[in-house]
């Protein structure tokens, strides 16, 4: 099989991530800022990435296009997107690779796009620089793309600068920017954030219409649980650098056994709990990255926390096909989990 072959492997899912770690060296400690994260997403499936500021969601994002500064980065464990070893690729082929087999969208697209260029001519470069087409057929693709992401007068709208767009429009050029070269895998870093509540629910729908039209595999990153269970079709939670639980979201929402994942979403404000579940913030905060403790880095604000939760790192446990908590304590965090009310 060509290194540039766009087909996966049978039995290869689109992502395969293994005991990954990311360490970063510019400061003064190394700060680990991933660390033994293993995460499959197959072909067409949507998988959340959810947890606090600084868990390393937008890390593990950024290294499946090997975007870290290379010098300052120490990169353990195996990256694989579409059957290509990601860590190994020469430059040449990471080039091609960006775009055309996996691409991102970010919070905000104001500092992802160009302010210098239309939009438009912003993606007819992307599609040129990927393919060998003319002009005007990049431009015609330009102009389909902006339909399909819904602009409303796209041909108007393709000359016009970023910051000429409100939020919303901003964010739907990105996402047709993003998919102007046919990728497989779209990775979404909190794509809706920064807008407001309306505009979030649509850019949602857009994005999983999208998915599902494209049979995209999409890595979905987002604070907001309702959003991840609204798109997702598994959900890794994660914590310090680590993947602490991941399910189904059906069996993440419903069955939730690290003391972490039951912590967010008791948390959450509103929605699929019981009615009269109080609010709680989550006691404490995040371990320094540079001074990762022995055991379990939640134990310092977990109330289930005994010494043996201290002494070492919790190992993965199955608790059912498709659903694996890193905790020792998964019996007694059953008891604490949140009622759902359906
Ligand atoms: N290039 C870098 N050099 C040093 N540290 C970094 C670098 N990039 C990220 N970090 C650190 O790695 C940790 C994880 O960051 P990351 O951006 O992945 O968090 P996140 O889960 O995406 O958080 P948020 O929800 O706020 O976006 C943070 O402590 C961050 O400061
Ligand atoms: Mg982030």
């Amino acid at each position: 099989m060509s290194t540039h072959s766009n087909v996966i492997p049978d039995g290869e899912p689109m992502v395969r991530l293994r005991d990954l770690s990311v360490t970063f060296s510019g400061g003064r400690k190394p700060v680990h800022a991933v660390s033994g994260v293993s995460l499959d997403v197959r072909r067409g499936e949507v998988v959340a990435l959810i947890g606090e500021s600084g868990s390393g969601k937008s890390v593990t994002m950024r290294t499946l296009l090997r975007l870290h500064p290379e010098r300052r980065t120490r990169i353990g464990g195996q990256v694989q997107v579409a059957g290509r070893d990601v860590l190994a690729m020469p430059q040449r082929e990471l080039f091609d690779f960006r775009g055309k087999v996996a691409s991102m969208i970010f919070q905000e697209p104001l500092l992802a796009l160009d302010p210098v260029y239309s939009v438009g001519a912003q993606i007819v470069e992307s599609i040129r620089r990927h393919e060998t087409v003319s002009e005007s057929e990049a431009r015609q693709r330009a102009l389909a793309l902006f339909e399909r992401v819904r602009i409303p007068s796209p041909e108007r709208r393709l000359a016009a600068y970023p910051h000429e767009m409100s939020g919303g429009m901003r964010q739907r050029a990105m996402i047709a920017l993003a998919l102007a070269c046919k990728p497989q895998l779209l990775l979404a870093d909190e794509p809706t954030t920064a807008l407001d509540a309306t505009v979030q629910i649509q850019i949602l729908l857009l994005l999983r219409e999208l998915q599902r039209d494209l049979g995209l595999s999409v890595i979905f990153v987002t604070h907001d649980i309702g959003a991840a269970v609204e798109v997702a079709d598994r959900i890794a939670v994660m914590y310090a650098g680590r993947i602490v639980e991941e399910g189904t979201a059906r069996e993440l929402i419903r069955s939730p056994r690290h003391p972490y994942t039951i912590a967010l979403l008791k948390s959450r404000a509103h929605g699929a709990l019981a009615r009269g579940a109080r609010l709680e913030t989550i006691g404490g905060a995040p371990p320094d990255l540079s001074a990762l403790p022995p055991g379990c880095a939640f134990a310092e604000r977990c109330a289930l926390a005994n010494d043996m939760c201290r002494a070492a790192q919790p190992a993965a446990v199955e608790l059912a096909p498709n659903h694996r908590a890193r905790c020792i304590r998964t019996d007694a965090a059953a008891a604490i989990a949140p009622v759902l009310v359906a």
